[in-house]
């Protein structure tokens, strides 16, 4: 089949890349012509394993083009992708700006029947004003369908994903559009997992209310952990004999810094002001995220506690992106405690294997470092903010002949308390004895 994906950022150039992959022709449209030029470079504007050598094999078979010519690629598609940003609106409402301008550039180049697919993340009723944005900009009259079809790609694990889903889900109202739809996602069918088709709008919820569901799992765990650090309890083990129950499921449920990244702050924001529109309660979404922003000072507040003279203290940062296997650091919980601590006049130290130069745009008062060992030299104390594998085995040793105090915070409860008491450090994680 024949694809345009509007939009080069990590939706639309993940998912256009893997459909290339899968054999169909696919054009990544993009207004930002430097990042159209890197592209045909071979350079990403994100870091996303396993991307980058996808994206090189598929332009070599000349599967995968990158252009900034709307006409030619609107022509020449039958199905086009809407994959731009959502960004957050001060009141938390999804921004759709760049959504109405790529279906106004559709509307404008259309020249036959083309079926438009909703994929980045918009506020139910999207579809309808796609729909009518289209028709208004359409220079003749031309057949088309607006279809919804959500994406549920993690970063760092997006190719699997897009592989190897869940589900997928269609919300289309013609029958056509439904029956292409289908066909494109015919590879995904042969692995077992299901296509769900449905009516648009239910689409569209189906998107956020996920998110927000996961969201709703990691703050429920997050204000747990609080109780569990006051009565004494473990909250990995309260984690592990709930999600033993079927009904409940094991994951989603570590306790930690809070969540962060692109999605989950913005869509249960997007989805509290969504739920107020029609007049509903949004209780529920608004405790969800203020249990997170608690939760994202809280670490800073740990350490302020357990060190009461931060002023001149030099702290180490072991991890900045907002989870591993990523160089971004949107909403990222690092972001939280490492201004908490330079405000109260600390000196930051701070390794992520993949994120640093996300970070050297956000923080130019800290030291990077290369390596983790380098980090914790003549630290008072050592954060770990996220959980890259690099972190797992530790030269004990070796840390507490390096760091000025043995004194460890553990965000992400990666190491076990015990074995790290008994090694000399003073441990402190989340919602642990
Ligand atoms: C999330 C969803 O998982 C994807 O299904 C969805 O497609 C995507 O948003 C999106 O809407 O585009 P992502 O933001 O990449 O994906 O990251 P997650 O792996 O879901 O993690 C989100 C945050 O939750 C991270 O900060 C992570 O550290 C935190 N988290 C996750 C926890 O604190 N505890 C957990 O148990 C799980």
């Amino acid at each position: 089949m024949k694809i345009t994906m509007i939009g080069t950022g990590y939706v639309g150039l993940t998912t256009g890349t893997c459909f290339a992959n899968l054999g169909n022709t696919v054009i990544c449209l993009d207004i930002d012509e430097k990042r159209i030029s890197n592209l045909n470079k071979g350079v990403l504007p994100f870091y996303e394993p396993g991307l980058k050598e996808m994206v090189e094999q598929n332009t070599k078979e000349k599967r995968l083009v990158f252009t900034t010519d709307a006409k030619k690629a609107i022509s020449e598609s039958d199905i086009i992708f809407i994959t731009v940003g959502t960004p957050s609106s001060d009141d938390g409402e999804a921004d759709l700006k760049y959504v109405f301008s790529a279906a106004d550039t559709i509307g404008k180049n259309m020249n036959s029947y083309k079926v438009i697919v909703d994929k980045s993340t918009v506020p139910v009723g999207t579809a309808d004003k796609v729909k009518a944005t289209i028709l208004k900009s359409q220079a003749k009259k031309v057949d088309f369908d607006v279809v919804s079809n959500p994406e549920f790609l993690r970063e760092g694990q997006a190719i699997n994903d897009f592989m190897m889903p869940d589900r997928v889900v269609i919300g289309a109202e013609s029958e056509n559009a439904k029956e292409v739809m289908v066909r494109l996602y015919k590879s995904i069918e042969r692995t077992g997992k299901p296509i769900i088709t449905c009516d648009v709008k239910s689409a569209e919820l189906i998107k956020y209310a996920s998110n927000a569901m996961l969201a709703a799992r990691i703050s429920f765990m997050n204000e747990l952990s609080h109780l569990c650090e006051k009565v004494g309890a473990d909250v990995k083990m309260v984690a592990k004999g709930m999600g033993y129950d079927t009904r409940i499921g094991p994951r989603f449920l570590q306790a930690g810094i809070g969540y962060g990244g692109s999605c989950f702050p913005k869509d249960v924001k997007a989805m509290a002001f969504t739920l107020k529109q029609y007049d509903c309660s949004a209780k529920l979404m608004d405790s969800i995220d203020e249990v997170n922003e608690m939760q994202k000072n809280y670490m800073a507040k740990k350490v302020e506690s357990v060190i009461p003279q931060i002023k001149g203290k030099t702290i180490g940062i072991w991890g900045l992106a907002f989870k591993p296997r990523t160089d971004d650091m949107r909403e990222a919980p690092s972001i939280n405690i490492i201004n908490s601590l330079l405000k109260k006049g600390a000196k930051i130290k701070a390794f992520d294997p993949i994120a640093k130069e996300t970070a050297q745009k956000i923080f130019t008062g800290i030291e990077y470092c290369e390596d983790p060992y380098e980090t914790i030299r003549g630290c008072d104390a050592l954060i770990l903010c996220t959980e890259w594998d690099e972190f797992r085995e530790l030269d004990k040793e070796k840390m507490k002949s390096l760091m000025k105090k043995p004194l460890i915070f553990d965000g992400r409860n990666v190491y076990d308390p015990l074995e790290m008491r008994q090694a000399g450090f003073e441990y402190y994680s989340i919602g642990r004895k």
